[in-house]
């Protein structure tokens, strides 16, 4: 297929995903405003319509709450194509929303958005909109630091799998044994009805998430009991990379738009995360690794988010080391970099959603990381892997690292605009 052809079905895409203000990640299976999706898919919108980008993040920052909580999902119409859905989660806000977040990559995308402008010289046009913003994402990084890293190592504590992103990776098993299932009763999935459940997450994972959907709900989504009693509390690899690369961008945009005080307290949370973020380098396995806080355990699993300490701007030449290093065993033990999970760790599974399959936005960020450390050659490889897969196959939610197959849904919002914002600079 040509450039044209596969920009233009990309757009395609986002146009039949748009909801008015929003982008749906797929119409069928994901019916609503996702968090991280949305950020996103503002990079795919920026490359063809300014505007359109911005307000897809300004939507989502719509439905902040008071207390800087950016939700998961925004529920602004309802669909009983999803479960579960508004009345599961009964947060009691409008519009409704759930109550948990999802990985911080907003404030990187808004000043990716924001240089844009400036190389359009946009930037008059933009800037009280970026300062709007900028208010809100601060909010929400100041929440990430008052609810979500319960002992102040520096680290982001997910509360449940579905806050990370990667919902059923290995590393939230044995941390989610001592969670209570009993009172889950009876349920309906529609994941599975859309697609084959073989691609999808298991019984006792769906009952683990509802046990604590349904804690959250008896805590009334007070962020501060949850944060005090959550049975489930891990250090995400992921997410505590991604926090720390996004408070480097917001640092950026507080100096550009003279916020003094505001500076201050991210380089207070920069170098909280530099000093502790070393409690999650796994000494046996020679990786970055998430770890339960409850049992202080690594989880010992090398994932795609292992591959974002240079994202995170890191630059410790021992632990790149060791990265490059697994990065070139996986790469030469599948066809597409970066599986979710190291393909020679035993529980890996090629179509498996978080279990082995390729993700697009993760592999844009493990790319963007390598590139920015003076990694070519492996930076280069990542993305080259991303665009032939979709290229072969079509925009899926994410592909087979081994033989490139499309799993999970199709269409996919997130994967479309990863294509128009990583195949622009070709
Ligand atoms: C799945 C993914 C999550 C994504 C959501 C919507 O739950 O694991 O990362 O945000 O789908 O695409």
């Amino acid at each position: 297929m040509t450039i044209d052809k596969l920009d233009a079905g990309a757009r395609a895409i986002l146009t039949a995903n748009d909801r008015g203000g929003y982008t749906v990640p797929n119409g069928q299976v994901y019916p609503f405003q996702w968090n991280w999706d949305s950020a996103f898919v503002a990079l795919g919108f920026d490359t063809y319509n300014r505007d359109r980008a911005w307000t897809e993040v300004e939507t989502l920052f719509n439905a902040q709450w008071d207390d800087g909580f950016l939700p998961h999902i925004v529920f602004w119409q309802d669909d009983p194509g999803y479960f579960p859905g508004p009345s599961v989660w009964a947060t009691g806000k409008t519009p409704v929303t759930s109550g948990i977040t999802q990985p911080p990559v907003a404030a990187t995308v808004v000043r990716k958005l924001w240089d844009s402008a400036i190389a359009a010289s946009a930037d008059d046009a933009y800037r009280l909109r970026l300062e709007s913003l900028f208010d809100k994402l601060i909010a929400w990084h100041r929440w990430f630091r008052d609810y979500r890293d319960p002992d102040g190592r520096g680290v982001v504590v997910a509360m449940h799998p579905w806050e990370t992103g990667r919902d059923n990776s290995p590393e939230w098993d044995a941390p989610g044994e001592p969670i209570d299932i009993s009172g889950v009763g009876e349920y309906t999935r529609r994941d599975t009805g859309h697609l084959d459940a073989k691609m999808r997450p298991t019984k006792l994972e769906y009952d683990r998430y509802l046990a604590l959907v349904q804690y959250g709900v008896a805590q009334g989504w007070d962020h501060a009991k949850i944060t005090a009693g959550n049975p489930f509390k891990v250090a995400d690899i992921g997410m505590s990379m991604i926090l720390l690369r996004a408070n480097r961008d917001l640092l950026h945009l507080a100096e550009y738009l003279g916020r003094g005080s505001e500076a201050d307290e991210l380089r207070q949370m920069i170098d909280t995360a530099e000093a502790g973020i070393g409690w999650l380098w796994d000494d046996a396995k020679h990786s970055w690794c998430s770890r339960d806080l409850l049992t202080g355990r690594s989880s010992g699993f090398i994932t795609s988010a292992s591959f974002l300490s240079f994202y995170a701007g890191l630059a410790d030449p021992a632990k790149d080391a060791a990265m490059l290093a697994h990065l070139h065993r996986i790469g030469s033990k599948v066809e597409y970099l970066m599986p979710s999970l190291d393909p020679e760790d035993p529980g890996f599974q090629m179509i498996r959603y978080w279990r082995g399959p390729v993700w697009a936005v993760v592999n844009f960020m493990i790319g963007t990381g390598l590139a920015e450390a003076g990694f070519d050659a492996e930076a280069a490889r990542v993305r080259h892997d991303t665009l032939a897969l979709m290229e072969r196959n079509g925009y899926y939610e994410a592909y087979s690292p081994v033989d490139g197959s499309g799993s999970g849904g199709d269409d996919f919002s997130w994967t479309a605009a990863i294509w128009l914002a990583w195949s622009a600079d070709r």
